[in-house]
């Protein structure tokens, strides 16, 4: 069950693809809260693009400034936040966020997450010789996990615009 609401923020979880960037930005227009992306944040605050980031400091040093973001993130009232796929993963993060905010897992199925990751190349785990592999093992390992977000919304092929309005019904 969700957390009461409240000011309280909004936080999107999920694999890379589910559109936690598109459906939270239109969320936060819709509830006349702010739109926070821990990614955009990291690349604004390490001033590179997150592929760069991993070419240059690795995914541990990823995860730790990622973990950090968040943590400063939730102290924010009103907010929509969208998350890197590999955010809620880490316990600490995942126990922060479920204190702190209401917490929705944008959950998609393998193909549509696929279709749409192959459209850009900027996801530096997928940087692999069989990346459609890679995001299967990466959905078997991270579900069990996602599904301790309090509530759960699932994206079809419709558009985003929907899916804000099921969260919205989600968190009502
Ligand atoms: C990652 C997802 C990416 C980004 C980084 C790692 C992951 O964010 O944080 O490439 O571990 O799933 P999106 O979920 O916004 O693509």
């Amino acid at each position: 069950l969700a957390a009461r609401l409240g000011k309280r923020p909004i936080v999107l979880v999920g694999m890379m693809g589910a559109g936690k960037t598109t459906v939270g930005r239109r969320l936060a227009a819709k509830l006349g809260r702010r739109f926070l992306d821990s990614d955009d944040e990291i690349e604004t605050a390490a001033g590179m693009t997150i592929e760069e980031f991993f070419a240059a400091h690795g995914e541990p040093e990823f995860r730790a400034g990622e973990a950090r973001v968040i943590a400063r993130l939730l102290k924010e009232d009103n907010i929509v936040l969208a998350t890197g796929g590999g955010a809620f993963v880490n316990p600490e993060t995942r126990a922060l966020i479920n204190a702190n905010a209401v917490s929705v897992w944008i959950k998609a199925e393998f193909e549509l997450l696929f279709s749409r990751v192959s459209r850009r190349s900027n996801r530096p785990l997928l940087k692999t010789a069989n990346p459609r592999d890679t995001l299967k093992k990466l959905i078997e390992a991270r579900y069990p996990v996602y599904s301790e977000a309090h509530l759960t919304v699932v994206s079809t092929d419709v558009p985003q615009d929907t899916v804000a309005n099921e969260v919205i019904d989600a968190v009502a």
